[in-house]
C-alpha cells in the first residue's frame, strides 16, 4: 500500500468558499493593493485579537525586519542569534548593518542574555533576539541590558504570533517586533509579515517606509520602499483569522501528545519554555547526536515521513556571507535538532505512528 507523504508542515487554510466570498469584494471594488480596505481590516482585527496597539502589515517577514532597522535608523553592529533562519541575518546585512552572533541557551534555544554584554562595542546599535519556535525570550533581562547601553531592541518574532508573556501578547515587547505570516506560520496570508510597535510615531513612519516613503498627501518625506501587502493576501488572512483560536488549540494539543509519547526515551530532549507561554507552533526534538538524528530521519523517510532539520546549519557558519565567530552551543544543537510534522491536517494516528518509528530503533 502506498502511504501519503507526511511533510513537516502544511498550511492551515480556511474553507475555500469563505475565502472566495471575501475575494468577491475585491473584484467588486477593483482595489488590489495600496493599503486597501482588507489590509486595514486585517490590521484592525489583529490588534483586537492580540490586544495590540498597532499592526503594520507588509509583504513578508524579511521585509518586516529590514523595515524595523530602517525605521530606527540603525547603522552599526546588531547582536543577534546564530540559531535562526538565514532571513534574520540577510535582513541585517541588506540594511548595511553587521550581525554579531551571540550564543544561545541550550535549553530555551533563544539568545542567552548572559552573553550579550561581552559583545557590546562602541559600534553596537541594537539587539535582535529571535523567539525561536515561538518560545518567548527573556524579554525583561534583554530590555534592561538594552536600556543600560542605550540600544534598540528589535525582535525577530517570525514564529511568535500567539505566544504570550505576562498574560499579554509577546508581540508587545521590544521597540519594533517583526513577524511573519508566511504559509508555514500559525496564522498565514500565503506570503506576509508585519511590523508591530507600541510607539505611534514609529508606526506612522513604518507605514510610510512600506509605501515608498510617501506621507498621506503622497509627498515623499523619507527613504522608503515597497513593503505593501496585497488585498488578495489580506483576504486570506481574514479568512484564516476566523480559525486562529482553533488552530492554536489544535497545535497545543498535538504538541503535548508528541511530548507525552516521546518522553519515555530520555535520550530525546525538548525545547524548554522558561518565560511565558509558547504558541506550540513547532515540535523540535534534540537528539543525543547528529548520527542518531540522521539514522532516525532515514527510518522516518523510509515511511514517507519528512521531518526538517531546522535550524541547520547554525547561521554563523555561513562563511560566504558572514564573518565566522564561534557559537559552540548553537553549532552543536543545530546538528542534532529536527522539527517533527505538526499541522492542522495531521491526525492523532499520524503522531502515534511517527513516535512509534522514532522510539523503535
Ligand atoms: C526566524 C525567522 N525569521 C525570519 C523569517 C522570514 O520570514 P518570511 O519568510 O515571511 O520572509 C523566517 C521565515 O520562516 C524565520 O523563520
Amino acid at each position: 500500500m502506498k502511504t501519503k507523504p507526511i511533510y513537516v508542515t502544511m498550511p492551515s487554510l480556511a474553507p475555500l468558499d469563505e475565502y472566495k466570498k471575501i475575494l468577491e469584494g475585491v473584484w467588486e471594488r477593483g482595489i488590489l493593493t495600496h493599503n486597501g480596505p482588507l489590509v486595514r481590516q486585517l490590521e484592525k482585527d489583529l490588534c483586537t485579537k492580540l490586544g495590540l496597539r498597532n499592526f503594520a502589515l507588509v509583504s513578508n517577514g524579511t521585509i518586516a525586519i529590514q523595515m524595523a532597522i530602517k525605521a530606527l535608523e540603525l547603522k552599526g553592529e546588531i547582536i543577534t542569534s546564530p540559531f535562526t533562519w538565514i532571513a534574520t541575518v540577510s535582513a541585517v546585512k541588506w540594511e548595511g548593518c553587521t550581525p554579531v552572533f551571540c550564543d544561545i541557551d541550550p535549553e530555551t534555544l533563544n539568545l542567552d542574555p548572559a552573553k550579550i554584554e561581552d559583545l557590546i562595542t562602541d559600534s553596537t546599535v541594537a539587539i535582535m533576539p529571535v523567539h525561536v519556535f515561538g518560545n518567548p525570550c527573556d524579554v525583561e533581562t534583554i530590555e534592561a541590558i538594552a536600556k543600560k547601553h542605550h540600544l534598540s531592541v528589535i525582535y525577530d518574532a517570525a514564529h511568535a504570533v500567539g505566544s504570550v508573556y505576562n498574560n499579554k501578547s509577546l508581540l508587545e515587547y521590544g521597540d519594533i517586533i517583526a513577524t511573519s505570516l508566511h504559509a508555514t506560520k500559525l496564522l498565514n496570508t500565503g506570503e506576509g509579515g508585519a511590523c508591530i510597535t507600541g510607539d505611534d510615531e514609529l508606526h506612522e513612519k513604518l507605514k510610510r517606509i512600506r509605501f515608498f516613503g510617501h506621507d498621506d498627501t503622497k509627498e515623499v518625506i523619507e527613504d522608503g520602499f515597497n513593503g505593501k501587502m496585497t488585498e488578495i493576501h489580506a483576504a486570506l488572512g481574514l479568512a484564516n483569522l476566523k480559525y486562529y483560536d482553533d488552530v492554536l488549540a489544535d497545535r497545543k494539543r498535538k504538541y503535548l501528545k508528541y511530548k507525552e509519547l516521546l518522553r519515555v526515551d530520555d535520550s530525546l530532549h525538548f525545547q524548554k519554555t522558561t518565560f511565558g507561554e509558547t504558541n506550540y507552533s513547532y515540535f523540535p526534538v534534540i537528539f543525543d547526536s547528529e548520527a542518531t538524528l540522521l539514522e532516525t530521519e532515514k527510518r522516518l523517510n523510509k515511511n514517507q515521513i519528512f521531518p526538517r532539520r531546522y535550524f541547520y546549519p547554525s547561521v554563523n557558519t555561513y562563511t560566504k556571507i558572514v564573518d565566522y565567530r564561534p557559537t559552540p552551543i548553537s553549532e552543536n544543537i543545530s546538528k542534532r535538532i529536527a522539527c517533527l510534522p505538526l499541522y492542522w491536517a495531521l491526525t492523532d494516528e499520524d503522531i502515534e505512528r511517527i513516535c512509534h518509528i522514532i522510539l523503535n530503533k
